[in-house]
């Protein structure tokens, strides 16, 4: 059973993850790099509590309780307790790689070394590390709370033991797990990728708006969310990063090839719900 948590990362899935854990009854550090992103991460995990409170969801005590379980720390040490540590960080590998460096040196030989990468090769992330056996892939997906589904991925070096206990971790957290090959896009970012990009090139060929596109996947497609909702949920800088990641680890082959809408709309800023605009417009929030 895991007992404490470390995170690394308080943005949409570092928060999301530490909120899934606190309700399981575990005890989380959550580490970013200064004190406002954490308190911003604390105050979406109250305002989603909250809801969950006014839905009917969760009982206000419970939320109170699971709320004093999460310990935000700027201090990478802070995490050395820790039975495993999941990081959660923006998705580029030199910064992955480098956090970990940090990390094996401060924390236990038993602990876990999982990251949330949607994307990069689980034995790169681990290529650097004196014992790459406990390195493994933590696959959650957006929003923590809501999302069923964890992938397991195994690098190169992943010991056995190392899969089961992030296995146990991910069912402790109330997910179901699929073990995959540390393959980039794993499955479900693999089997995304042309949702996206096909409905980016309909967009740019006039077929149909956005509106529309979203409209027909989820009417007809029973999808619960169509493409540019999915889009500005994920984040469109999250996305971007992920295609090029993808297309790049398969030696640039044109089916995975990002599309420069995507781009143009990071370089303006228009990065969805978190920024308050993004294919559509949102209310910004904290
Ligand atoms: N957004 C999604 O839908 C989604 C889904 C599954 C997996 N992921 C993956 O999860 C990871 C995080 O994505 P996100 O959407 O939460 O990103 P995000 O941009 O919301 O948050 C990233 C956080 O990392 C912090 N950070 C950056 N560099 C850091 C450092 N050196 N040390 C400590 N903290 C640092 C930032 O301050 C920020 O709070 C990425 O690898 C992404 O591919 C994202």
């Amino acid at each position: 059973m895991i007992k404490h948590l470390g995170i690394i990362g308080a943005g949409t899935m570092g928060a999301g993850i530490a909120q899934a854990a606190a309700l399981s009854k575990v005890e989380v550090v959550l580490y970013d790099i200064n004190d406002t992103i954490l308190r911003q991460a604390l105050e979406r995990v109250k305002t989603d509590f909250k809801k969950g409170v006014e839905k009917g969801k969760l009982t206000s005590e419970q939320t109170t309780e699971a709320f004093g379980r999460i310990h935000p720390r700027t201090r990478l040490a802070d995490l050395s307790h820790s039975d495993i540590v999941i990081e959660a960080v923006i998705e580029d590998l030199r910064i992955k790689k480098d956090l970990f460096k940090h990390l094996e040196a401060d924390t236990r030989p038993t602990t876990i070394l999982a990251s949330n990468t949607s994307s990069l090769s689980i034995t790169a992330i681990a290529s650097a590390a004196r014992y790459p056996e406990r390195f493994v892939g933590m696959h959650f997906f957006n929003p923590v709370q809501r999302m069923k589904l964890v992938e397991i991925v195994l690098g190169q070096r992943t010991s056995p033991e190392t899969a089961q206990r992030a296995i146990d971790c991910a069912r402790q957290l109330g997910k179901t797990t699929v073990v995959a090959k540390d393959t980039p896009g794993f499955i479900v970012n693999r089997v995304a990728r042309p949702f996206y990009g096909e409905a980016l090139r309909l967009l740019d060929e006039n077929v149909a708006s956005v509106e529309e596109i979203d409209r027909i996947v989820r009417i007809e497609g029973g999808f619960a969310m169509g493409p540019f909702e999915l889009m500005d949920l994920i984040g469109l800088d999250v996305n971007l990063a992920v295609t090029q990641s993808i297309h790049e680890q398969f030696f640039g082959e044109p089916r995975y090839r990002p599309h420069s809408i995507q781009k143009k709309m990071v370089e303006s800023g228009m990065l969805g719900r978190k920024a308050g605009q993004g294919f559509y417009k949102y209310e910004k929030k904290g």
